[in-house]
This record gives C-alpha cells, structure tokens and sequence, in this order.
C-alpha cells in the first residue's frame, strides 16, 4: 500500500469547504467533493454518550442553533439542532453529522479523509478510542486507512496503542526542538503544521525520515504556492477550488 507521501494530495478541504458550506457538516463534505478535493478534513469529538460527531468547538453557540457545552448533551440532543442557518439560510435543516454517516458520505464521494482528533477536556483518550472502533468497523479493508491527527499526544498515544496500522499525523501550532523525537514517539507519518509558523528549516528537519509537512489553514493562493515551492507536501483550506486552481489541480 502507498506511503502517505504518495497518497496525500496536494490540497485538503477543511472542516469540508468551509468557506461556502457550514464547516464539519455533510453539506461541506459534498460541496469539497463538487469543488474537486481529493481530501477532506474533519474534526471529530465526543457526545456526552460518547458518540463521535463532526464538530470543532467545545461550546454549541457558533455553528449551531444550541447554547452551552458539547459534552454535556447526548448525541439525540445535538442532532435536533440547526447547524446550517448560523452559515446561510439555504443551509438551515443541516444537521451534527456522526462520524459513521461522514464516512459512509466519504467512501460514497471517493473522498480521503483527515479525522482530526479534536478532543473536549479530558477525555483525549477516550475520544481516540471511540473514533479507532469506528473507523475498524466501517471502513473497507481493500481501502487504505484515514490519516487520524491530533494535536493531543495522548489522543495520538491512545490511537497508536489501539490501532497501529492506522496512521498518525502530529498537529502543532509552531515547531519545538521536541517535535521530530514526538513524531518518532507516537510513530507519526505526518506532521500538520500552522501555515503562520512554516519554515524551510522545518521542512529540512522532516526530510531524512521522509515525513509529508501539512500546513493549516490557507486560504490565500499566493500563499499556497510559497508554501508549495518551500516543500510542503498538503495544503490544507477552507477554498479547495481556488487553492487547487492556483496549485494548477
Ligand atoms: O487539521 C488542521 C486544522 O484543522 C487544525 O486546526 O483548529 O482548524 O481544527 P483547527
Ligand atoms: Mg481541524
């Protein structure tokens, strides 16, 4: 099976296309897919039942109709909410995707897919534990794996005991001199970098273990060609169209 450097593509949906759809639902996913991404990102955290959902902040308030904290409702709460009209009224119905209908939409689209691990306080671990199951029980055989990132080394500590075989991606904000010892810690495929905090030195850093560098979240496409030219394998956006035509895809 290709290595992760062979499989990423050059541009990555975030959170779906979030720039024209509401981010982490399944309208965003088809919209990455119509823009022509090969990838998409999501952002998977738990219920207070501990379903996986798509969903970036620990509080309700920005892209739902619901007020308060994501883990303190259960999965059949957060899906009677709107999490479409807070983007545009032609969104309004769409609802909190589980991981399991996002995958299902992914392998029906043809789409790869980045589950970023996004854990609430606390339960990092729990959170690898049960999008891990997930992904063993859904996802083909004869397909290769979701990249599963976190920037939550015990997310990523909880994936790698649980499900070796699936890779890992390491997410930062900025580079540490610890950071290519934790990639070779939590065996890393990749590293997800702050496009803000990009350098050819780090990119020089991950050559000799051939590790892909991913920068978030470039909207800009002169940007996205910098960074391109520098080394960096995925750009990861919120405009796969614009991105991927400035890329020349
Ligand atoms: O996975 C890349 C990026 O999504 C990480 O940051 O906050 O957008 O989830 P955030
Ligand atoms: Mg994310």
């Amino acid at each position: 099976m290709a290595g992760i450097g062979q499989r990423l593509a050059p541009v990555i949906a975030h959170r779906g296309a979030a720039a024209r759809a509401p981010e982490n639902t399944l309208a965003a996913i088809r919209l990455a897919a119509a823009e022509g991404a090969r990838w998409v990102e999501v952002d998977v955290k738990l219920s207070r039942d501990g379903h996986c959902i798509l969903m970036h902040d620990e509080l309700l308030g920005r892209t739902t109709d619901g007020r308060g904290e994501v883990a303190h409702y259960d999965l059949d709460e957060l899906q009677g909410l709107d999490a479409g009209s807070w983007f545009a009224e032609r969104f309004a119905g769409e609802r909190i995707p589980t991981l399991e209908a996002a995958l299902a939409l992914c392998l029906s689209l043809k789409l790869d897919i980045n589950l970023e691990i996004k854990p609430c306080p606390g339960r990092e671990r729990e959170t690898a534990r049960a999008c891990v199951e997930i992904v063993r029980a859904q996802w083909p055989n004869r397909q290769p794996w979701p990249l599963l990132s976190s920037f939550s080394e015990a997310s990523l500590e909880e994936a790698q005991l649980l499900a070796p075989e699936m890779p890992r991606g390491l997410l930062i904000e900025r580079s540490t001199e610890r950071v290519l010892a934790t990639l070779d810690r939590l065996d890393c495929v990749s590293l997800h970098c702050d496009h803000k905090r990009v350098s050819t030195g780090l990119v020089r850093a991950l050559e000799p273990s051939r590790r892909p560098l991913l920068c978030y979240t470039v909207n800009d496409p002169a940007r996205a060609l910098l960074l391109r030219d520098i080394g960096v394998v995925s750009i990861i956006t919120d405009r796969p169209a614009e991105i991927g035509a400035a890329l020349g895809f």
